[in-house]
């Protein structure tokens, strides 16, 4: 869509550019739904090295995530807390980066190709509600920069994420 605008330079430079795209797109927007689908969307739209992007959101019910909005192969729907790189993100509640996939024990294969991960959690009031994941079609694409900008994205769409 037309509505973003493309982003160049440094990674660092394509984040700066997109994230006030992002919160402009959504912030008239009351629809959780609506958000999440246009962030993952904005995201993967933007970084051509994302294979995949998308929310996993905690179900109290269930007590396990499951999947929310995302762009990409279609992916397992529930994932226990504690399994796979989600569960242990959300577990531990921080961002764990995996620049190779077959050397995290217990990662769940999604895509195959899927190469390396980064998992950030997203708290509101104090209390986690779920992940962001991306993954790679590269070994060893994710570091500091994406854990600051995820965190720093998801720290400010949170309020307009939040599912009633
Ligand atoms: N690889 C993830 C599962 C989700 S898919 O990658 C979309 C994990 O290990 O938690």
């Amino acid at each position: 869509m037309e509505i973003l605008k493309h982003t160049a330079g440094t990674k660092e430079e394509q984040y700066e550019q997109l994230l006030p795209q992002i919160f402009s797109i959504i912030e008239d927007e009351a629809s959780p739904i609506a958000n999440m689908a246009n962030v993952v969307a904005a995201l993967k739209q933007t970084f051509s090295f994302y294979s995949w992007v998308g929310f996993y959101l905690y179900d109290k019910i269930a007590n396990e995530l499951v999947l929310g909005p995302f762009q990409g192969k279609i992916a397992c729907t529930r994932i226990a807390v504690g399994k796979g790189v989600c569960g242990s993100s959300y577990q531990k509640k921080e961002t764990v980066i995996v620049p190779d996939v077959n050397n995290f024990p217990g990662h769940i294969f999604c895509d195959g190709s899927s190469k390396s991960e980064i998992v950030v959690p997203i708290f509101h009031k104090d209390e986690i509600i779920g992940v962001l994941d991306v993954d790679s079609y590269d070994f060893d694409s994710f570091n500091d920069t994406d854990k600051k900008y995820l965190e720093l994205l998801l720290h400010h769409i949170t309020p307009k994420i939040i599912l009633t």
